[in-house]
């Protein structure tokens, strides 16, 4: 019988095509890992404002607990039980709030959340200092988004119970860039190796400006930990200086190896990994950068190569790839609910 809203059921329930889409994958990253809590210690009542902030081990660590989550959802004793999020998005956003309440309901935890300034004391003048200090007696950790770089700073000042950077303006998005190093990880579980052999090393594309695109800031430093595994990043855009000065003294203090080019075509087919982004939040709207680069059937794709996107998607990434082998863009979001699960049970130091 056809389901009438979704055609494609039957076939899809007889294909199961789970295991070339990131789904059976996370059970090779546990393998590849030693179980390691101590680096996870470090973050207990910690703030997370910047991708900066993090070790290599605490990724390794905090990927290995949020593949544990993936695969063995009987674990989980929501041990956030009585412990409330305050989920402040002054920005819209999907996945990003969805997934971090997501994430804390699975733990047992309940949530407030405010999707409008204009409901708050904002709407009055208030500062976000004294709003902090009010968060203090409301809740156990605040997650924000805000299109204002300073805002996660302001609020810091005053909070006492950790603070989870959400988004601020075009600065940094550093649990989307967990998300992204989760889905890495668990496509090629062999980078998590201290040496990885210079022909096992991946080749990465880049689409979008580090400078002016927060998701694409926060993965090029997650990304430059991974220096012994990754023999180049090739960051495709038309902007004659797409990175910061800070970015380039960072990038060559790790021995990260990346380059500039703006033909996309010419790069494709050399390419394991291309993560593709054209949105840049600035003041109160979005930018499209580099919005004629575009993947499609067409694209010289290398056989065997991912594609990833931190979502939302435009017309760079058209629905007729969504069936392809290269489709790990819907991994990487369904993923971030377990690497965030296992970012806020690190920081609440719930983790078993
Ligand atoms: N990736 C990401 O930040 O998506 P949202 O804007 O929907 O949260």
């Amino acid at each position: 019988m056809v389901d009438k809203y979704n055609p494609r059921l039957q076939e899809q329930l007889e294909d199961q095509p789970l295991d070339t889409q990131g789904f059976e994958r996370p059970r090779d990253l546990i393998d590849a890992t030693d179980e390691d809590l101590a680096p996870l210690l470090a973050l207990t009542q910690r703030p997370v404002v910047t991708a900066n902030q993090f070790t290599r081990d605490q990724l390794l660590q905090l990927s290995r607990l949020a593949a544990r989550y993936e695969t063995q959802p009987q674990m989980i004793a929501r041990p956030l039980t009585g412990k409330i999020l305050i989920s402040a998005f002054y920005e819209p956003s999907t996945r990003t709030r969805l997934s971090f309440e997501s994430a804390w309901h699975r733990l047992g935890g309940d949530i407030m959340s405010i999707t409008d300034p204009a409901s708050t004391g904002i709407a009055k003048g208030e500062s976000l200092f004294d709003i902090g200090e009010m968060l203090n007696h409301y809740g156990d950790l605040v997650v924000l988004r805000d299109s204002n770089e300073r805002a996660v700073y302001e609020m810091l000042e005053s909070l006492r119970i950790p603070i989870i950077n959400a988004g601020n303006g075009i600065d940094e998005h550093p649990t989307q860039a967990l998300a992204d190093i989760y889905a890495l990880l668990k496509w090629r579980p062999l980078l998590c190796l201290p040496e990885v052999a210079q022909e096992q090393r991946i080749r990465m594309g880049i689409i979008g400006v580090p400078k002016r695109m927060r998701t694409v800031h926060s993965l090029l430093t997650l990304l430059s930990l991974f220096a012994n595994a990754i023999s180049d990043v090739v960051i495709i855009t038309d902007e004659d200086d797409p990175l910061s000065e800070d970015q380039i003294s960072m990038i060559e203090k790790k021995g990260l190896c990346t380059r500039v080019t703006s033909d996309l075509d010419d790069e494709l087919p050399a390419l394991d990994v291309v993560y593709i982004n054209t949105i840049a939040w600035v003041g109160d709207d979005y930018e499209e950068l580099g919005s004629h680069y575009r993947l499609d059937l067409s694209s010289p794709l290398k056989p065997g190569a991912i594609i990833l996107h931190p979502l939302a998607r435009g017309d760079e990434l058209p629905r007729e790839l969504d069936d392809t082998p290269h489709n790990w863009y819907f991994a990487q979001a369904r993923g971030a609910v377990f690497m965030r699960m296992a970012l806020l049970s690190s920081i609440m130091k719930t983790f078993t």
